[in-house]
């Protein structure tokens, strides 16, 4: 229920509809339906909202500072952090057998662990625990980022795909889907754009094609991309664009990232020979058995894994990730997810829902599995499960770059920033020109189809101004992690037990390539709730527990 939201009446007006562009209004009425549709006072909400636009429609622009500042309040309820890191700290602390756990801890937590807080905020809504380990997550990501939101605007350049991953709705058989490839020079001005927005990255994702036209492409695009913004960037500085770089040229002109699945070794150098600086692949699980049950026979797991550590030995940043909720995964494979993140190195981290696409065999999979529930309940508690990943991977990584992924949205029209209150730190606004959006729909009711770029870009400015966020502007903002790993602390001991008395910190083995793990070094350091029975490490979980998430079949949390 929103309570001390505007406070209008009390002579807030006027706001400036100069600061709060167009996509601000229909924020407003999204939230409005949204919320109205979940019952939280919809005629109260909607009658703010109004007087929040005629508000707009007369503001001298001497108010902008205030009209931030309340409209921050207005935003206030569905990212709002319920605890302090302290409190946070002392509940987390708590249930795994560490009462005296400091604040703003990076934890190594084991699978066992993660798979105990997965449980007891999904399967026995432990809501006390969830807020704790939102608030907790806020901390660690405030702690390395600030209040900094990076950006990374995406292209999808292409959607022609040879791969027929069993959950996409651009893989190869979906045979009604119009199939485009964006001409470089389109991709460049696209690039152009984004610099002159001060977005300082540049993400090109696209179908997999294994041919030398592809490769060739894809280097071409990211040599164009490089040369057409380092000039840019080099008039920016008053340089002659035209002479040498300067020295420390690392930043200059936009960063370039790829996402063009899995490529041999020797084309990942050329692209990064071109200039790309960083890579996303996404396991899609971590569980090479549910892996398998998703994808033709013909892709492997191990050859993923193995593309993840070329793109490493290149010296590529690497991005990995997940989806939510796929038929058949269980908790534990989630937290073995985070697991696997930890263990391969990451440097960026996209977990988003799975969302089904009509015609896909994965979508029917879920209709058999799951065809009987309430299918917007079930997606919103995927999507709150997707949120507790972004905070278990912010908890356990501390200081890689983490996306609040554009299927949160899907889902909640506020769902990217809420995710950004719950660990993420990472937008990426789509700059796909508007004619291609529509046939790049890898699940149902992707967002922003219709949107231009500088629409979204707007929107987003707009959205993370509300959160109390801002976003960091021309920077690369490479992951923390890629250089300086974030000193983590394991939990370590066999049974909840006495109280800890003394944390004395031992170095252990690193669990990721030079990430520093310390260890608490108490007996009492087990998870408070019990590990499930000869449960299994890893990838040898075994694949009954349909029902999953317990919360699925069970009615309220
Ligand atoms: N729902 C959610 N995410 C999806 N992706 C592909 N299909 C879906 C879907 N139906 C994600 C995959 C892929 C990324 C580009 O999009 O994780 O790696």
């Amino acid at each position: 229920m929103l309570t001390n939201s505007l406070g209008l009446a009390q002579g807030l007006m006027p706001l400036t509809a100069r600061v709060l562009p167009a996509a601000l209004n229909s924020w407003c009425s999204q939230w409005v339906r949204w919320h109205g549709d979940h019952g939280h006072g919809h005629h109260h909400q909607h009658h703010r909202t109004k007087e929040f636009k005629d508000a707009l429609q007369e503001a001298p622009e001497k108010f902008q500072g205030e009209a931030r500042k309340r409209l921050r309040d207005f935003a206030k309820l569905p990212w709002e952090v319920a605890m302090t890191p302290e409190q946070a700290a002392k509940v987390l602390g708590t249930f795994l057998g560490i009462p005296n756990l400091e604040a703003n801890t990076v934890l190594a937590l084991t699978v066992d662990q993660m798979h105990a807080i997965l449980e007891a905020t999904t399967d026995k809504g432990d809501k006390q625990l969830e807020k704790a380990l939102f608030s907790y997550a806020d901390g660690i990501t405030t702690k390395f980022f600030g209040d900094e939101v990076y950006y990374r605007g995406i292209v999808e350049y292409s959607n022609v795909c040879q791969n027929d991953c069993g959950y996409c709705g651009i893989r190869k058989h979906m045979h009604d889907v119009r199939r485009y490839t964006i001409p470089i020079p389109e991709v460049v001005e696209v690039a152009q754009w984004a610099f002159n927005n001060k977005l300082g990255n540049l993400m090109l994702q696209g179908g997999e094609l294994r041919t030398p036209q592809r490769n060739q492409y894809i280097e071409d695009m990211v040599r164009a991309v490089r040369e057409a913004t380092v000039r840019m960037d080099m008039e920016r500085r008053g340089l002659d664009p035209a002479g040498p770089l300067p020295a420390k040229d690392e930043e200059m002109g936009l960063c370039v990232s790829l996402s063009a699945g899995e490529l041999p070794k020797e084309v990942y150098q050329r692209w990064y020979n071109a200039g790309a600086r960083r890579y996303l692949l996404r396991i899609e699980s971590s569980n090479p058995d549910l892996y398998a049950m998703l994808h033709p026979s013909a892709m492997s797991w191990q050859h993923r894994v193995d593309c993840l550590k070329a793109l490493k030995e290149v010296g590529y940043m690497i991005g990995t990730g997940i989806m939510v909720g796929l038929p058949g995964q269980t908790l534990r494979d989630l937290a073995g997810d985070i697991m696997f993140f930890r263990t391969i190195g990451a440097n960026m981290i996209g977990m988003g829902p799975y969302i089904t696409e009509a015609g896909t065999p994965v979508a029917d999979m879920w209709d058999k599995l799951y065809g009987k529930v309430d299918k917007k309940e079930h997606m919103k508690r995927m999507f709150d499960l997707t949120t507790r990943m972004n905070s278990l991977a912010r908890i356990t990584l501390g200081n890689a770059n983490i996306s609040a992924t554009t299927a949160l949205q899907a889902i909640d029209p506020m769902g990217r920033e809420i995710a950004l209150r719950r660990g993420s730190n990472v937008l990426m606004p789509i700059l796909t020109p508007t004619k291609y959006r529509e046939h790049y729909q890898l699940y149902e009711g992707k967002p922003c189809i219709t949107d231009t770029a500088d629409e979204c870009r707007k929107c987003l400015n707009a959205r993370i101004t509300m959160i109390g966020k801002k976003v960091k502007d021309s920077v690369w903002g490479d992951p923390p992690n890629f250089r300086n790993p974030a000193i983590s602390v394991a939990v370590s001991g066999a049974a909840a037990g006495p109280q800890v008395s003394a944390r004395t910190i031992a170095t252990s083995t690193a669990t990721t390539p030079g990430t520093g793990t310390r260890t608490y070094s108490t007996a009492a350091a087990a998870p408070k709730a019990p590990t499930p029975a000869g449960a299994a490490k890893g990838s040898d979980v075994p694949r009954i527990n349909i029902g999953v998430f317990g919360c699925m079949n069970a009615g309220k949390r």
